[in-house]
């Protein structure tokens, strides 16, 4: 049933989507438009939040004052106090840190032998290697496990996914230095992954390839692989679906992606591949892609319009002034859409662009609000996670010194620096921090965060834990 090859071109142009977007004003770091369009939103919130606190007291204490006289107080004393900023939490360094191999550039956190602790998968750039690190569930690391991915191979980017529908996650390596792209599948042995690895590059001898994305693209129980490259000899390439057919082996590439009005001349070199749901909260994600050129494209509202041929629609594409360091998905308003965070190491900015529906007559348009912040100096890393639990994800930024700070959400609004400490002293140190990621490590139901130190190319550790004082 399914073609051996598609032949068709591989981008077609729909008109573009009558979505607005707001300009990027680059000139206004912290635009006032739309931080007073989210102060509405967040005044209005917090009055209905008033008003629901005063309804609560006052029916608390009229139920008090019915009841028991004595625990009237004792109950608004302790509404007032959870008003203030207290500290709670913070997050404690831990000593141990966990050596890779050389130029560790990519990390991915991922259950690897099915103990349901999080363990770590890093590709080292310039030991021509991977590494698997076990987590122990407690917040630490067993020793690194490597894995050669072959004399100057250079693996510069990965992915993780379940090709073979084992329950064992495989990477999907991406090799710069001999052009090629390999599959370590998952070993629940000693072994963790299969050596040799599955070499795609006999099928698929893509060069160039920029940027890789392993996930279930056709909704077929299957996880697919994109593929973003830039091929001189052939412009109108931009990037690829491989669709598995079973077993990880064999794959057939789509073609036939309408993807809007992008002519070829516009195509920067995709340099980032993520899904998120910003359009819709279920059906079928959003395929994000970071250009080099700092564009950062969105399609949405994929319609299949037969087995070979799929429609997105272009959503949105905003051109930076600088470029992108970093950007990460979370939820950082409260609705049930995602809202996209980016980095900017050069401006020493974090901007959020919240994710919103808006109505004007009995039209509903997509559109990105935006505010930005400025960090502490050289941000090189941005993680989601969630400190203060709550609905709404906050965000942990890691600086080239190895300093941490927290911004948390208060109505989709930030309250900056909540939380800043200095992970070293080391700010001599002529490499960067880099690679933050938060997950809860030791089982505590709080997001700990990891990231690499350069100096020492290893996996430092940082707990989530209570106040000392
Ligand atoms: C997909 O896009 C093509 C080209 O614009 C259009 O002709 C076709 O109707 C679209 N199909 C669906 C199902 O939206
Ligand atoms: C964490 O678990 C490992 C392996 O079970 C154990 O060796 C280590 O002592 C534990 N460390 C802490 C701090 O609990
Ligand atoms: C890898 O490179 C080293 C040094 O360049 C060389 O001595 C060795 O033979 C190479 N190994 C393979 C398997 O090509
Ligand atoms: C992978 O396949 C390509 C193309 O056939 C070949 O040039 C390359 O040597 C292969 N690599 C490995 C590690 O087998
Ligand atoms: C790959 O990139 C290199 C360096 O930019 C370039 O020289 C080469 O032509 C590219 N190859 C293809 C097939 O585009
Ligand atoms: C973006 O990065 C590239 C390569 O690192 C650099 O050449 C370029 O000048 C940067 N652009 C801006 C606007 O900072
Ligand atoms: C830097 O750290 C070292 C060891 O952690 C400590 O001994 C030293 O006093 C620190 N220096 C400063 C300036 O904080």
């Amino acid at each position: 049933m399914v073609p051996n090859v598609v032949q068709s071109d591989t981008i077609e142009v729909i008109p573009e989507s009558p979505i607005i977007i707001d300009q990027l004003n680059e000139s206004s770091m912290e635009d006032s438009r739309t931080l007073q369009e989210i102060r509405r939103h967040r005044e209005l919130l917090i009055c209905s939040s008033i008003i629901c606190i005063v309804a609560l007291i006052v029916s608390v204490t009229y139920f008090c004052i019915t009841q028991n006289k004595g625990k009237q107080q004792a109950i608004i004393i302790t509404a007032t106090r959870s008003l203030k900023k207290v500290c709670s939490k913070t997050f404690k360094h831990q000593k141990e840190i966990y050596p890779t191999e050389h130029n560790p550039i990519a990390l991915v956190m991922r259950d690897f032998n099915q103990d349901s602790y999080v363990d770590l998968a890093i590709i080292n750039a310039d030991s021509n290697s991977f590494s698997i690190l076990l987590g122990n569930g407690n917040g630490t690391f067993q020793k690194q496990r490597s894995y050669s991915t072959g004399n100057e191979s250079n693996p510069q980017k990965f992915a993780v996914g379940d090709l073979n529908d084992d329950g064992l996650w495989d990477l999907v390596i991406v090799l710069a230095g001999t052009n090629e792209i390999v599959i370590y599948f998952g070993d629940i042995n000693n072994v963790l992954s299969v050596v040799p690895p599955y070499n795609l590059t006999h099928t698929y001898p893509y060069k160039n390839v920029s940027a890789i994305g392993v996930y279930d693209w056709n909704y077929d129980g299957f996880d697919d692989i994109l593929i973003g490259y830039s091929d001189k000899t052939s412009p109108s390439k931009w990037f690829s679906l491989l669709l598995n057919i079973d077993d990880g082996r064999n794959f057939v590439e789509f073609n036939t992606v309408v993807t809007g009005l992008i002519l070829p001349s516009q195509r920067g070199v995709i340099v980032e591949i993520m899904l998120s749901f910003f359009s819709s909260t279920q059906e079928t994600e959003d395929l994000l892609l970071l250009e080099q050129e700092n564009r950062i494209r969105i399609f949405h509202k994929l319609v299949f319009c037969n087995i070979w041929k799929a429609n997105y629609t272009r959503f949105d594409t905003e051109s930076f002034v600088s470029n992108v360091t970093e950007l990460i998905i979370g939820r950082f308003d409260p609705d049930a859409l995602d809202d996209e965070a980016t980095i900017y190491t050069d401006l020493n900015v974090l901007r959020i662009h919240y994710y919103a529906k808006r109505m004007s007559l009995d039209t509903e348009t997509d559109v990105f609000l935006k505010t930005s912040y400025f960090t502490r100096h050289d941000p090189t890393s941005v993680a989601r996670l969630n400190f203060n639990d709550d609905q709404m994800d906050d965000i942990a930024i890691l600086h080239c010194d190895g300093a941490i700070t927290v911004f948390l959400t208060d109505y989709g609004f930030f309250d900056r620096n909540y939380l800043s400490f200095e992970i070293n002293n080391n700010s001599n140190s002529k490499t960067c921090a880099k690679l933050l990621k938060s997950v809860d490590l030791n089982q505590d139901g709080e997001d700990d965060l990891i990231f690499i130190d350069t100096q020492s190319n290893a996996v430092r550790v940082v707990l989530n834990s209570v106040c000392d004082d």
